[in-house]
């Protein structure tokens, strides 16, 4: 703990000396999180998070999340320093979706209007018409039905199936996943109701579609946060990344919460949804990032200009 305080002194005088703020996604280790308030940064999901980063006016942004997170604050914010405490994080829906295969697939579809999550690289939101996040995809599948487009979506397929169950909207669809969600599994979670049967289930829809379907709420990480406080339940079992537990605890303190099972079911079954990635950010290297430049995000500016313009879409049209 002494350990902890120290490194939280030295990031709190660091923001300050070099003019930065920090921004954390829900999934990041809660002490993160808790600097992230502490210092007059944002805790959000990924849309506020690149909403927040371009309303900042400091110059220094230290975006702790995955790497795709630190891309969209430079797109949105070229002449800002973005600092991340690794470039390592990434995720494993940027990895299943390279550009060249991306590229190649939207070229055989000419005539589709094509929508990306914001879970992938700069070059692939610059070949997209729509960049959407988990709170507002199934908003913007709809307008562009509305329009009459045929949609490219891509490249969770997970979330992309519940997209297209909530809207009736037919999609071609690109085969990627979060290998995080992804394990999560109904028979887990059923086993789980029979211990705790008053229990509300919490889903993100990049889970399989028989999790989605046992959920008493599903959405992104700031809309299960809301379930989590205005539904009646008290006890509440949680199909995401535990990082959200802090969050989730500070908006209904009197609730419980369980962690939903991953992997086999029942009393054999691992209960500890945690993203490789997010977890690679910690306090020393944020410490690191501040003192040393370290791990900046650099995007090229041709390529950072056409991806910028599917990004704004997406916030002009969530604003
Ligand atoms: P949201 O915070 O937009 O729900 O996204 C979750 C996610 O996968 C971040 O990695
Ligand atoms: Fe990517 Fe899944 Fe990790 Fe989110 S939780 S960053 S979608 S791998």
């Amino acid at each position: 703990r002494e350990d902890i305080e120290r490194y939280k002194a030295r990031i709190k005088t660091l923001l300050k000396e070099k003019n930065a703020c920090l921004v954390a996604h829900y999934y990041t280790d809660p002490l993160i999180q808790e600097l992230a308030e502490e210092t007059g940064g944002c805790v959000a999901d990924s849309l506020e998070m690149a909403r927040f980063g371009s309303e900042r006016p400091e110059t220094t942004l230290v975006v702790a999340g995955v790497r795709f997170m630190g891309e969209t604050a430079k797109i949105l914010s070229p002449e800002k320093r973005i600092l991340m405490p690794t470039l390592e994080a990434t995720c494993s829906l940027d990895i299943g979706c390279p550009i060249d295969d991306f590229s190649a697939f939207c070229d055989a579809h000419p005539d589709y209007e094509v929508v990306v999550y914001a879970n992938t690289s700069a070059a692939v939101k610059a070949r997209a018409d729509w960049v959407v996040t988990s709170s507002i995809a199934l908003q913007v599948v709809e307008h562009l039905a509305d329009e009459g487009k045929k949609i490219i979506w891509a490249p969770d397929k997970h979330l992309g199936a519940y997209v297209q169950k909530q809207t009736g909207i037919d999609m071609l669809m690109w085969d990627g996943a979060c290998i995080v969600h992804e394990e999560f599994k109904a028979k887990g979670i059923q086993d789980l109701k029979r211990v705790y049967p008053d229990a509300a289930v919490l889903v993100h829809p990049e889970s399989p579609d028989s999790v989605v379907e046992i959920a008493d709420a599903v959405g992104s990480t700031s809309q299960l946060i809301k379930a989590a406080r205005d539904l009646p339940n008290r006890e509440l079992i949680v199909a995401t990344d535990r990082g959200i537990f802090y969050k989730m605890q500070q908006a209904a303190p009197d609730k419980m919460f369980i962690e939903a099972p991953t992997g086999g079911s029942g009393a054999t079954c691992r209960s500890c949804a945690h993203c490789p990635w997010m977890a690679m950010n910690g306090l020393d290297n944020i410490v690191q990032a501040l003192e040393e430049g370290r791990d900046e995000v650099f995007v090229d500016e041709a390529l950072r200009v056409r991806a910028r313009k599917p990004l704004q879409r997406m916030l002009d049209f969530s604003a």
